[in-house]
């Protein structure tokens, strides 16, 4: 069951941030930053990054780094989606969003303080690839977290709110501010396994996809789900009139768009064999879930 690989996986990410957190020395920030990190959150994008390294024999121990610097750069933005001026979001996996339980300034300081963690926990001596990787793993990571990436597609986002965009435009909206980062999920397991550079590209390009499903389907689970499963509240993308494709297409039209979305994830995935049924069952319990 994916849950259960997920919950190994979150434990193994965590135990290593942990790690890594008491080697910081102990500024004011590191414990709003444990609070951004290490309460909950289901760790699907570590999963991700495992099960395509599966497909490309590597152990998760050669993975560790590129998950957790993933981790930093994904709970970096949700501390910072959910401020004021961005979605304005008081509860956060099921507890205080950071803001909250810490104030603003310290909010926005930590999720800075997050996001440059992820770039030194991925150019550590110990994380054991070479240099001219490592130094490929940080650029793709920079270029898939700012401006083309999350934050870019954030800055959209909020600038569509209760306008009128096209299909065209809000995919390209949700491909930047999640589908980037499921990017380089899949992305970084192929490149360290020193695949071609055609299927570097394929798979990234996989892994956008996979994190396009993955808004779509946050997006139902905000009109569908529940606060107490997905630990956040419900029903708040059509109050603040986010640009969705329910709002665009109606909820029957989004799911018919996700179903086929994962289907043709999954076909792609048919060239590995049986090595790639970890991440389709991951792809599958994606649309599934309900937190
Ligand atoms: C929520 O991400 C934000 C989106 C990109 C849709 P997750 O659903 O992965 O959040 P956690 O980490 O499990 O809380
Ligand atoms: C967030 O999308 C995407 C990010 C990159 C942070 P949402 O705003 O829909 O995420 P939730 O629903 O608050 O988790
Ligand atoms: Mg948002
Ligand atoms: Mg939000
Ligand atoms: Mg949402």
């Amino acid at each position: 069951m994916p849950v259960n690989e997920f919950r190994k996986n979150a434990k193994i990410i965590d135990n290593f941030l942990t790690k890594y957190l008491k080697k910081q020395i102990n500024s004011g920030l590191i414990i709003p930053m444990k609070y951004g990190i290490l309460n909950g959150g289901k760790k699907i994008r570590s999963t991700i990054i495992i099960n395509t390294g599966k497909i490309f024999n590597l152990k998760i121990d050669q993975l560790l780094n590129v998950c957790a610097a993933v981790e930093c750069i994904h709970s970096y933005s949700l501390i910072h989606d959910d401020l004021p001026c961005m979605d304005d979001d008081k509860i956060r996996r099921g507890k205080p969003s950071a803001h909250i339980k810490f104030g603003e300034s310290t909010a926005v300081l930590a999720g800075n303080s997050l996001l440059t963690l992820g770039f030194e926990i991925l150019s550590e001596k110990n994380f054991l690839i070479k240099d001219e990787k490592k130094n490929r793993l940080i650029k793709t990571l920079s270029l898939c977290s700012g401006h083309s990436g999350i934050a870019g597609g954030q800055q959209l986002d909020l600038s569509f709110e209760k306008k009128s965009k096209s299909l065209n435009q809000i995919l390209n909206m949700q491909r930047k501010k999640t589908g980037k980062l499921f990017n380089f999920c899949c992305y970084a397991p192929t490149l360290i396994a020193s695949r071609e550079k055609k299927e570097i590209k394929f798979m990234s390009e996989l892994g956008e996809e996979i994190g396009l499903l993955f808004q779509i389907s946050d997006d139902l689970l905000d009109l569908k789900g529940s606060q107490k499963k997905t630990g956040k509240p419900t029903k708040q993308d059509q109050k603040k009139g986010k640009s969705t494709l329910i709002r665009l297409i109606g909820e029957e039209k989004t799911l018919s768009y996700a179903l086929k979305l994962k289907l043709d994830i999954i076909r792609k995935l048919n060239r590995y064999g049986k090595k790639a049924n970890s991440l389709k069952e991951t792809v599958n319990f994606i649309l599934e879930r309900n937190f």
